[in-house]
């Protein structure tokens, strides 16, 4: 009898054990990183073409010694041009005249900095600036830069003809999982194809948009395309309602910042402000060495930081949308929310907000406020600035600026 048992036992076991061999290991995007928003630097606004060793080690340097690690930024990413050849067995390697020590060793080097290293490829034969793309070598590549400690790929989309994008990025992250070593995968297709459609379970956050440019409105041409400035940015995708597709660890990513980059101080602050209420990743896109005063105060404001990697991790919503004023309000974690008010036109606006006539629903994260209500207590995160929601909000925005409000229920 209990041989019998133990025979029956045997067998179902042996018939799980198949069972679980047979299923297919399925790849996913790493589940151990980008959970919120990336907060780093990368070389390509400032730099361009003009990357080495020595400046990516000074930018890590730079990031620590300037307060920006500790108000939360982590990862130093080498965009394009960073590449030799390949050899003949088709393994990729960085510039010798630009990265005579390779990879591995800068890599160690912003890892004992308590920081990690991000690089840039392409899924076609090239990048966009001519160098070797991954298209046919995507689990070599993926391979290598995990063998070189790399934390983070960013993954462009020139060169590209005839493929398919889904399978593409598809293909990238299932090589990068293959490798067991955690990489956020940035996946950087401009939005041309949709990828809020089709990449929540591909990458960690993909581009919706063209390159930025640093300027508030303009657009700049290159010829075949252009880059775009912050507004244009902004309203670019505005009809889709983005915001509905991001959550943890999928990021609608309104591009590279160009804070410090030759704006005004509020065009800046406006620009930070407001990738942060969408969720956007905080890439900072400036020199860091040499960076002003200025410039360093507002990436390093920790209120706004707190904002974009709020636990909720609910984008905002533009709740007002009404010619130079627009309204952002963004649900946080614990029933505060934050409320930005920008003034997109080059004239002071004088703000009279009624908290009391504008009750606040968001559908998304189901959570609504009625200010009749309940009343909220609130502070400026830029100016000095307090007050609650029994009186309308009285305030005179900049050109170009925001009031940017956090709000607590009162007990
Ligand atoms: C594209 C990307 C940029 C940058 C350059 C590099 O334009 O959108 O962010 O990576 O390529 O060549």
């Amino acid at each position: 009898m209990i041989k019998a048992i133990k025979q029956t036992l045997a067998m179902i076991l042996a018939i799980a054990g198949l069972t679980v061999l047979s299923l297919p290991v399925s790849a996913e995007k790493s589940p151990e990183v980008g959970q919120l928003p990336a907060l780093g630097w990368n070389s390509w606004n400032t730099f361009g073409c003009n990357v080495s060793e020595v400046m990516i080690r000074e930018m890590a340097d730079a990031m620590v010694e300037s307060g920006m690690q500790e108000a939360g930024y982590e990862y130093i990413n080498i965009d394009d041009c960073w590449h030799g050849e390949r050899d003949t067995n088709g393994n990729i390697s960085a510039s010798k005249e630009h990265f005579p020590s390779g990879i591995k060793a800068l890599a160690d080097y912003v890892h004992s900095k308590g920081l990690k290293l991000g690089i840039y490829s392409d899924a076609g034969n090239t990048t966009c600036a001519g160098r070797p793309g991954s298209r046919g070598h995507e689990y070599q590549d993926a391979k290598t830069y995990a063998d070189w400690g790399v934390d983070y790929v960013k993954y462009d989309w020139c060169d590209t003809e005839n493929i398919n994008p889904e399978g593409a990025y598809t293909t990238m992250r299932d090589a990068l999982h293959a490798t067991g070593r955690p990489m956020l995968f940035s996946i950087c297709e401009w939005g041309d194809h949709q990828p809020w459609l089709w990449a929540t379970d591909v990458g960690h956050s993909w581009r919706i948009s063209g390159d930025i440019y640093p300027c508030w409105d303009c657009s700049y041409s290159w010829g075949s395309w252009s880059s775009w400035g912050v507004l244009k940015i902004l309203d670019m995708r505005k009809d889709l309602n983005l915001r509905q597709y991001a959550g943890s660890g999928k990021w609608n990513d309104m591009d590279m910042m160009e804070v410090g980059n030759g704006m005004t101080a509020a065009q800046d602050r406006a620009h930070f402000s407001l990738w942060a209420m969408l969720n956007s990743p905080l890439i900072a896109g400036n020199d860091l060495r040499n960076m002003s005063r200025q410039t360093r105060d507002i990436l390093t404001n920790q209120e706004i930081i707190a904002l974009n990697q709020d636990p909720a991790g609910v984008q905002a919503m533009r709740y007002i949308d009404s010619g130079n004023l627009n309204v952002f309000v963004k649900p946080l974690a614990n029933n505060e929310w934050a409320f930005l008010f920008l003034n997109r036109s080059d004239k002071v606006l004088t703000l009279n907000h009624d908290w009391q006539s504008n009750v606040v629903k968001d559908d998304l994260s189901n959570r609504t406020i009625d200010f009749n209500q309940t009343e909220f207590s609130y502070r400026g995160l830029w100016q000095t600035l307090t007050g609650d929601t029994n009186k309308p909000l009285q305030v005179n925005i900049p050109a170009h600026d925001v009031v940017v409000l956090r709000l607590s229920p009162k007990s």
